[in-house]
């Protein structure tokens, strides 16, 4: 293992009872990647993400977790890993009954590390580091727009300074510019924080604005894995139904040379 490598998964295989959903799953995340982790519906993503984070215990092979092996941990030890993860489930999954401020507040009482009033500082910093005023900290969840769901549930997520965050689907159900502003913010706190990503998403603006690596998951396997472009070449039917013609083209521009923009010429006087 080198130093940066935060996760590990070996040969790792998931069923649920006659249900192939992984097989033979080999991939490393390393420190800083921001990995986009895309698939169809149903095609075992989030099965995979909690299998990295320990959440979900592999049929086959292994999972690793900033080095230590998820199969024989105990409970106390899976935690200590967890301290140092931050995850957005899929829906943003904020509790109901709870405000936006005992959301956020949450993992940091569960630390039983912190006094109240450091917890009330810290609440309020990731409240505002995700551009959310600090009136929002009183509402409740059935109170807030959709981009403000994920902002909050991106600030829980951010709550323990974690070294990795797994993000489950952070931009479905915004519109496109509160997406926009959603990469914009994630992309600054990667930046700022130096933190590493996993990411579900199927949003290809997402992929191609933020994602520093790109893993598909089709057939029960890994089919691609690489930068966008690299994975843009791969020969897959998922690959080409998802990665071109349409909008893929006008996010990662169209490999037909007859669709691409001509290139102006310098003008010839001879
Ligand atoms: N605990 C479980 N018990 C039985 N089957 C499960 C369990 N968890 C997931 N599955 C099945 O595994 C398959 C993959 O589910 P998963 O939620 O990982 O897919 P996904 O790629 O995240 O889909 P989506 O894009 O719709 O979120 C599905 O067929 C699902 O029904
Ligand atoms: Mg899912």
């Amino acid at each position: 293992m080198t130093t940066c490598e935060l996760i590990r998964l070996t040969r790792l295989g998931t069923t649920f009872g006659d249900q192939v959903v992984h097989r033979d799953i080999n991939l490393a995340v390393y420190e800083r990647d921001i990995v986009g982790l895309v698939g169809g519906s149903g095609s075992g993503k989030t099965t995979l993400m909690r299998a990295m984070i320990g959440l979900n215990q592999p049929t086959r092979g292994q999972a690793r977790l900033f080095g230590q092996s998820l199969r024989k941990i105990t409970i106390r030890q899976l935690n200590a890993l967890h301290q140092r993860c931050g995850v957005l489930f899929q829906g943003g999954a904020l509790f109901t009954a709870l405000t936006v401020f005992e959301n956020v507040a949450f993992p940091l009482r569960e630390s039983r590390l912190l006094d109240e009033s450091l917890i009330r500082q810290l609440v309020m910093m990731k409240l505002s580091m995700v551009g959310l005023e600090a009136e929002a900290a009183t509402r409740l969840p059935s109170e807030l727009s959709g981009g403000m769901v994920k902002r909050v549930a991106l600030a829980r997520a951010l709550a323990l300074e974690p070294e990795l965050l797994f993000l489950d689907e952070p931009t479905s159900g915004l519109d496109p510019i509160a997406s926009d502003a959603f990469v914009e913010l994630l992309s600054s706190l990667h930046r700022e924080l130096g933190f590493t990503v996993v990411m579900i998403t199927h949003d290809l603006d997402v992929m191609h604005d933020l994602c520093t690596r790109i893993v598909v998951l089709a057939d029960q396997h890994i089919v691609a894995d690489g930068s966008p472009d690299e994975v843009r070449l791969v020969d897959h039917p998922f690959v080409r139904n998802f990665f071109h013609g349409g909008r893929a083209d006008r996010v990662f521009g169209s490999d037909d040379p007859a669709e691409q923009v001509p290139v102006l010429k310098e003008p010839s006087y001879e």
